[in-house]
């Protein structure tokens, strides 16, 4: 058979051509939704009396025999047929004859891919949404367990105040319930159907746009059909939220890392989560959080690759856009995988409750607190900063931390120091009193837990 669209022409396509310009390499991902759509077009032009009972009975049945064909892998998709909707039509003519033809009576392939990408980026993005909420509840389950485990806290990666380690996850926790909010909202946008723009301009069959959205569960119509056809914006919009969620992924990711290695030994990943070196026998490498870091790059270029893609053209569709698709596919592949990984490995992850308390025992990031102890007793807390600072630099000079240094060493340098310096100064009273609303105070971390919760169930 000859091209779908060959009747203008008087020579067949150059080879290099027909390979250059088909995109059924990749778009045959779009399959069952393009055979969605068509089942709900068919069904509209009958109700709509555009074609006859018999001729939707028969289309309707051919798209189902094709799916099953496909589902089997039983089809052999052709480069010379360009892409999935013309594979799809063709095998279709194949299967009944000239009545398949009727099945592209008022509408395009403009209308047609944008639809199966509105239905795939749909299925998709609740998909993911339930991925990320596996990946909260493993943080969920390391934070209920943990919520009296001490670590440093960390700004410019100094030691600062130590802080619950169930307390550092749960700050995860609400970057990925922040991520899968934005996923949420964005349904809102994907739900809107381009089906029976047609080209770009409508058509002057009585179609019914509505009958067809509702059938796909798309909550209404583009109200424009040039907007309709030339809208990319609901993948830009997948991209943005998935650059923003891989990042989430990626810092944790640092940490792991970090954690991971013999100079801070806070946790170890589970050995099915690890890979070896092969010349180094002692090694155990953190391999899957660093891929999960370094696949920031691949989600970035997607987002940055379609922005690009679209900035100056004009309306509406243009071939350019045949290039909306890999990048959206990947983007969702790498965090089908990015996610799928991240869930298990959290939750096995051994964490060193002992090194952490050693960690925090060994510095001085009970400083701010041995400040706030002066200035409760009615030094200006500027002042009181001061000579914290020299009193930690004494502490050094000596060798010692805060715990160790003797109350009259504390009294050299201001009166107001009592025995009681030191139940302040002990980590656990440290956290245990920062109990503002959010805090890490031990109170506040259970109740947060108890918030969070409320997101997973
Ligand atoms: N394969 C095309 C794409 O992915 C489908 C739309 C083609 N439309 C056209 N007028 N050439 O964008």
């Amino acid at each position: 058979m000859t091209k779908l669209w060959g009747g203008r022409f008087t020579k067949p396509t150059n080879k290099l051509v027909e390979e250059y310009t088909s995109s059924i390499g990749f778009d045959q991902k779009l399959a069952f939704q393009d055979i969605q759509g068509s089942l709900a077009h068919v069904e509209m032009l009958g109700k709509c009396g555009i074609l006859s009972d018999d001729e939707v009975k028969q289309i309707t049945e051919g798209l189902h025999t094709i799916e099953k064909k496909i589902e089997k892998g039983d089809v052999e998709y052709s480069v010379a047929d360009e892409d999935i909707h013309m594979n799809i039509e063709k095998l279709l003519i194949e299967e009944i004859g000239p009545v398949g033809g009727k099945l592209h009576t008022g509408r395009s392939r403009n209308d047609q891919v944008a639809t199966d990408m509105h239905l795939y980026l749909r299925e998709k993005t609740e998909y993911l949404i339930n991925l990320v909420e596996e990946v909260q509840k493993s943080l969920v389950h390391q934070a209920e367990a943990h919520v009296e485990t001490i670590i440093p806290g960390y700004t410019h990666l100094q030691r600062a105040q130590p802080v619950s380690f169930g307390h550092h996850l749960l700050a995860y926790f609400w970057m990925f319930e922040r991520d899968k909010e934005r996923l949420k909202d964005s349904v809102k946008r994907i739900n809107w159907s381009p089906l029976g723009a047609a080209a770009l301009a409508g058509t002057p069959y009585a179609i019914d746009r509505q009958m067809t959205a509702e059938a796909l569960g798309f909550d209404k119509p583009y109200p424009n059909s040039l907007d309709a056809v030339s809208d990319r914006d609901f993948i830009l919009e997948f991209l943005s939220i998935s650059s923003i969620l891989i990042t989430h992924i990626s810092r944790l990711s640092e940490e792991l890392i970090l954690w991971s290695s013999q100079e801070f030994n806070f946790i170890e990943l589970d050995d099915e989560f690890c890979t070896g070196s092969s010349i180094m026998p002692q090694k155990k490498n953190p391999d899957v959080p660093e891929l999960l870091r370094g696949k920031t790059g691949r989600i970035y270029g997607n987002l940055m690759g379609l922005l690009t893609l679209l900035k100056g053209l004009p309306l509406a569709y243009n071939k350019d856009m045949q290039e909306d698709k890999e990048g959206m596919f990947d983007t969702v592949d790498t965090l089908d995988g990015a996610l799928s990984l991240l869930a298990p490995m959290l939750a096995t992850m051994e964490v060193k409750g002992q090194n952490m308390r050693q960690a925090v025992n060994e510095d001085y990031s009970n400083a701010t607190d041995i400040a706030d102890y002066l200035a409760l007793k009615g030094l200006p807390f500027r002042q009181a900063h001061e000579v914290i600072g020299k009193i930690v630099l004494y502490a050094i000079e000596k060798k010692k931390y805060l715990l160790d240094l003797s109350i009259e060493e504390y009294q050299q340098f201001s009166e107001l120091f009592e025995e009681d310096i030191y139940e302040k100064l002990a980590p656990d009273h440290v956290v245990a009193v920062r109990n503002s609303e959010g805090g890490t105070g031990f109170e506040q971390v259970k109740h947060q837990l108890s918030l969070a919760k409320q997101h997973i169930e």
